[in-house]
């Protein structure tokens, strides 16, 4: 039977006696699969070298004989406070050289040989242990790669590593000095051992060192899943490999971080975190958020965690209303999750996650929640059957770089400039217009999208400049946005000629001004209107290019701030600012038209439209993310699956379309 919906699930949380009533009740909302012993090192070595497996196959046996199957996760997460005493230097150092203690998790550094020993010794033994059992049928590797690196690690291991990896990229120190400009600041280095890692200085460090440090961490994070790779897929050669992501999370260069896996996961969690200022995500992010983790392999997903009640640790979000739980569900199936596993299976009645709620809530008696999901688990596992291995049919594809984000994580230009928040800028006003957009990295071919978006390609290379062009002569359509083409790979500003450098070729523009909007906001004329745009202002000379924009206060007004511009057989589109959310819509609207982009269809605002496709037909969900009655003006052809075309709050329709 294929895994469709399951827990995470800690019985070493509850008593044995308990598990039994566990697996019944799991097997009776539908669950069919479980993950656990992600973080329960201890339990499985309670001494070096010394396992203890007996608790783990006996709650896998219960589940089993349920028809449960069994997700084990590296617990590499969270080294056993004997560990620490025998090998306190696998702690990391923040960048203010102080060691980060024992007591949250993540405690550890990822380059240190021991701690590779280590952990090299718990995973061969659970793999060696559980290669036969029947009921367990994948991995997923550590928890959340990213979540808690950020500022570590700076020990000695980490800092001989950055070395190593200095060297590999250019090989002698000389090169280093020149494309890092080192000669400013008389910070010129005759070897690389005197290369620091980016501690807390007194000013800012060199941003090609930076931008080279994100690079190398986000390998080392790559390489570490990598070595545990290894030893399951040497030994656990029929049970798949995935790894949970987070979303928009930065740290780590997920198209790199997914390539070895068998299937990307992700945890959705609708209203965020504790420390969220927002209480709840915009239903276009949470819908980002999925295609993103879709766009990693360019395949569907699970969900490893799903959010099953409220959620916090010391602080709590909202309760979600009666349906919401739902409705979050049928998002992730509609965006291509193919197995939605729920975050947690029962509130923890201790422990840092004490009211991170759970299906069940402390009191282990099913309630709202238990039988809101046993109800959406009967109605989707048909369809997800029916979609298993559907596409979104995108015309749009968002070029999505971690590397340009981290370049403008160092120098963000505006205070308030953030290359996620941007690119989700041209990702809602798309989710708007109902028009489906994939998320891509350049190893993908442009030609199968009629348009590709790649905002704030800040750092360019010759290689992108080739592949920007290839795809226009041929006739597609590409939008650049401001600060497009203002450094090379090394993260230095160019200077063989104006902005955006050889990309100005295909734009038809140069750039010999700029301003950044500091505490204020700009006018924009577009199409005969007035509009605002904020954080940047590219002052743009049209060479070629034709206008369609300018802007309408200062010093500049009159000059251009968004142009197009045909070449070869295509069109290069330049957008010199942040839009705000009025001129995005018209700005998109604009595109769907000159790039013949079509729209799933229309709803009400606050009603989402994806489209699942198949070989056959269409599958069109419509989610209702207001707690309002919606309606709905399904076209005729549009044949309704579920409910239909009055939709109640937080509520669903699903329609099916012949092809
Ligand atoms: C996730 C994590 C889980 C749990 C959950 C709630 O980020 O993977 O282990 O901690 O958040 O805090």
């Amino acid at each position: 039977m294929k895994i469709r919906f399951g827990a995470d699930y800690y019985p070493e949380h509850w008593p044995y006696t308990r598990w039994e009533t566990d697996a019944r009740l799991m097997s009776e909302m539908g669950l069919n699969a479980v993950r656990m012993a992600e973080f329960s090192w201890v339990k499985m070595e309670p001494t070096i070298g010394v396992f203890d497996f007996e608790w783990l196959d006996r709650a896998i046996s219960i589940l089993g004989s349920y028809n449960i199957k069994t997700v084990l996760g590296t617990p590499t997460a969270t080294p056993p406070a004997w560990l620490i005493e025998q090998s306190p230097e696998i702690l990391p150092i923040d960048s203010s050289g102080i060691t980060r203690g024992f007591g949250g998790r993540h405690h550890n550094c990822q380059s240190n040989q021991t701690y590779r020993i280590h952990i090299g010794r718990i995973i061969e033994a659970m793999a060696k242990h559980y290669v036969d059992n029947p009921h367990v049928v994948g991995w997923q590797i550590d928890n959340e790669f990213g979540n808690s690196h950020e500022d570590v690690c700076h020990c000695s291991s980490c800092k001989a590593a950055f070395h190593q990896w200095l060297l590999r990229k250019y090989v002698d120190i000389n090169s280093l000095n020149a494309q890092w400009g080192t000669v400013f600041w008389s910070q010129t280095y005759s070897n690389f051992e005197q290369i620091p890692t980016p501690k807390i200085t007194l000013n800012a460090h060199n941003p090609s060192m930076l931008l080279d440090w994100k690079r190398f961490h986000s390998d080392l994070i790559v390489e570490f899943q990598q070595f545990q790779i290894d030893i399951l897929r040497r030994i656990c050669t029929k049970h798949f490999i995935t790894h949970n992501f987070m979303g928009f999370s930065d740290i780590v260069d997920y198209f790199k971080l997914a390539e070895c896996l068998d299937f990307v996961s992700h945890d959705q969690y609708p209203m965020g975190f504790f420390d969220n200022p927002q209480p709840m995500k915009q239903p276009s992010k949470l819908a980002a958020a999925l295609d993103l983790i879709r766009g990693l392999k360019q395949k569907n997903f699970w969900i490893m965690e799903q959010q099953a009640g409220p959620t916090g640790w010391q602080i709590l979000s909202r309760t979600p209303r009666p349906g919401q739980l739902r409705l979050w569900v049928t998002q992730a199936v509609a965006h291509g999750a193919e197995a939605v596993v729920f975050f947690r299976w029962r509130t923890c009645s201790f422990g840092t996650e004490q009211y991170w709620h759970g299906i069940l809530p402390h009191s282990g008696n099913p309630g709202e929640r238990y039988n809101e999901l046993k109800e959406t688990i009967t109605e989707l596992v048909p369809l997800m059957n029916e979609i298993e291995g559907a596409s979104s049919g995108a015309e749009v594809a968002i070029l999505y770089s971690y590397e340009q984000n981290w370049a403008l994580e160092i120098q963000p230009h505006h205070p308030d400039l953030d290359y996620v928040e941007h690119t989700l800028k041209y990702y809602a006003a798309f989710f708007n217009t109902k028009v489906p957009v994939d998320f891509i990295n350049a190893s993908v071919d442009f030609s199968k999208y009629k348009l590709v978006i790649a905002p704030l390609h800040f750092l360019m290379s010759s290689e992108m400049y080739m592949q920007f062009e290839n795809y226009i002569r041929q006739g597609g359509h590409l939008l650049l946005t401001m600060r497009t083409g203002v450094k090379n790979m090394e993260n230095v500003c160019m200077t063989d000629r104006e902005l955006p450098g050889e990309v100005g070729n295909l734009l038809g523009i140069e750039i010999k001004d700029y301003d950044c909007l500091r505490e204020m906001d700009m006018g924009v004329m577009f199409h005969g209107k007035h509009y605002r745009c904020n954080k940047w202002c590219d002052i743009i000379t049209p060479i070629t290019a034709k206008v369609v924009a300018t802007y309408t206060e200062d010093y500049y007004a009159g000059m251009a701030a968004i142009t197009v511009t045909a070449t070869g057989k295509g069109k290069a589109y330049y957008v010199g600012t942040e839009p705000d959310g009025e001129l995005m819509d018209e700005i998109v609207k604009w595109l769907v038209e000159t790039c013949e982009l079509s729209s799933i269809g229309s709803a009400p605002i606050g009603v989402e439209l994806v489209r699942r496709r198949t070989d056959k037909s269409d599958f069109i969900f419509a989610l209702n993310h207001t707690g309002k009655v919606q309606t709905l003006n399904a076209p005729e052809d549009w044949q309704p699956m579920k409910c239909g075309s009055e939709m109640e709050p937080y509520g669903m329709s699903v329609f099916k379309i012949k092809r």
